[in-house]
């Protein structure tokens, strides 16, 4: 079965937009993706029914909201192929779950153990390792690139084989490229080396199954905005055996099990991760967003990306001047978005152009940058795909982009 898309895009109100009287195009779904009514309605139903703090009443109104924020949880175990609910912990995004990693997976390590990043990560993926390694003197080590976007799989082996690492933190969809690592090979032989490894998952979380249990990795994070969720709420999954062992990372109301003056104990999983008032609503909206893509095929999803990507990079390669970022050639291991560069065009000149005909494209260096200067520039424009993307918005937004162009060159 092929994806219904005049179906799928009348369930997305936003896509009825007119910027200026242009119709939206949507092509900037790496940076936050578009809202089905399902998940608008079931937040405004949360708001109006069911409303309360959850794990902090016995009233009628306090018990719904607990069962909807634990029935969010158990829907995103189910969604991850998780073993136990309590391995599900909820956080603000993808980026509060990977500082809360390298925190609190961070503070078991010393001075001259070793993180292994790779030049593809994200900021979110990056800094909260620089900030361990200013803290504990922990050293990073960066798995390069090869010519076409690749992870350099010989570099790995030679880090693990130091005897030092204790972690790798990597992305497993480049938010530029749209490259996708071999994870399960990467896990098999960090975990031969006694490493751990956590996966950034904010990318390939709306464009491939998730299976934590088959990537035997022992994080994972993301963020319900780019699955089709809201905003403010993030996952981290864990290995629950790994998570007991950690020290909490927030203090604060419902994280513990016992308060004194001088001390306290830290809660039971998944609470003692979870400090203070929870986005409640805004976990009901991933378990819809997460029930509202369960209607598809992972298959369908995947085969519809790979015509979007397809059909995109054939007609941006015929445009002169114009330079394809990473792979050269759509393959399997590639998803979501492509990236280019246009000598003598800055893409935020370019990008507010074709947003002014209602052409969403981000432009910069997407928090990559150490990616942007390993390809030699400071920014580059962004195309990024949604399950909603039809052939014909490709086909409208080239003709506007060589239209952009020529103004440029006149
Ligand atoms: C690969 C990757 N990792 C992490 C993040 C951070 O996600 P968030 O800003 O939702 O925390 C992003 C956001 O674009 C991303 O693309």
């Amino acid at each position: 079965m092929t994806l219904h898309l005049q179906r799928i895009r009348s369930e997305f109100p936003i896509l009825e937009e007119r910027i200026d009287s242009h119709p939206l195009i949507y092509f900037d779904s790496a940076a936050t993706a578009q809202k089905p009514q399902m998940v608008l309605d079931a937040m405004r139903s949360y708001f109006e029914h069911d409303n309360a703090n959850a794990h902090r009443g016995m009233h009628v109104l306090a018990e719904r909201a607990t069962v909807a924020f634990e029935d969010a949880r158990k829907a995103v175990q189910k969604f991850l192929h998780a073993k136990r609910a309590e391995e599900i912990i909820f956080t603000k995004n993808c980026t509060e779950a990977i500082n809360l990693v390298a925190r609190c997976f961070g503070s078991t390590l010393t001075e001259g153990d070793t993180v292994v990043l790779s030049l593809l990560e994200h900021h979110s993926n990056i800094i909260p390792w620089l900030q361990l390694m200013e803290e504990r003197g922990v050293e990073l080590r960066w798995i390069d690139i090869d010519e076409e976007g690749r992870l350099r799989l010989d570099q790995l082996d030679q880090y693990l084989a130091e005897g030092t690492v204790k972690l790798i933190a990597i992305t497993a969809q480049s938010n530029v490229l749209g490259v996708r690592p071999p994870l399960k090979e990467i896990i098999k032989r960090a975990h031969a080396a006694g490493a751990k490894v956590c996966i950034d998952a904010a990318q390939s979380i709306a464009h491939e199954k998730t299976d934590v249990q088959e990537f035997d990795c022992d994080f994972l994070a993301f963020s319900g905005h780019k699955l089709y969720g809201p905003t403010g709420i993030g996952v981290l999954y864990g290995k629950k055996e790994l998570l007991e062992t950690m020290p909490p990372f927030l203090g604060g109301g419902m994280m513990i099990r016992d308060v004194h003056t001088d001390h306290f104990l830290a809660a039971d999983l998944p609470q003692k991760f979870e400090a203070g008032s929870q986005p409640i609503a805004e976990a009901v909206g991933l378990r819809a967003a997460i029930k509202w893509l369960a209607q598809f095929s992972w298959q369908d999803i995947a085969a519809h990306d790979r015509l979007l990507l397809e059909t995109a990079f054939a007609s941006l390669k015929k445009v002169p001047g114009l330079t394809i970022l990473g792979p050269q050639k759509i393959a399997d291991d590639i998803a979501g978005c492509i990236s280019f560069a246009i000598e003598g065009i800055h893409p935020h000149d370019l990008t507010d152009i074709l947003g002014k005909k209602g052409i969403c494209l981000r432009a910069g260096h997407h928090c990559t940058q150490p990616l942007h200067r390993k390809l030699g520039i400071v920014a580059s424009t962004r195309m990024s795909f949604g399950i909603y993307n039809t052939l014909d918005e490709i086909a409208s937004c080239i003709k506007e982009l060589k239209g952009a162009m020529a103004t440029f060159t006149k």
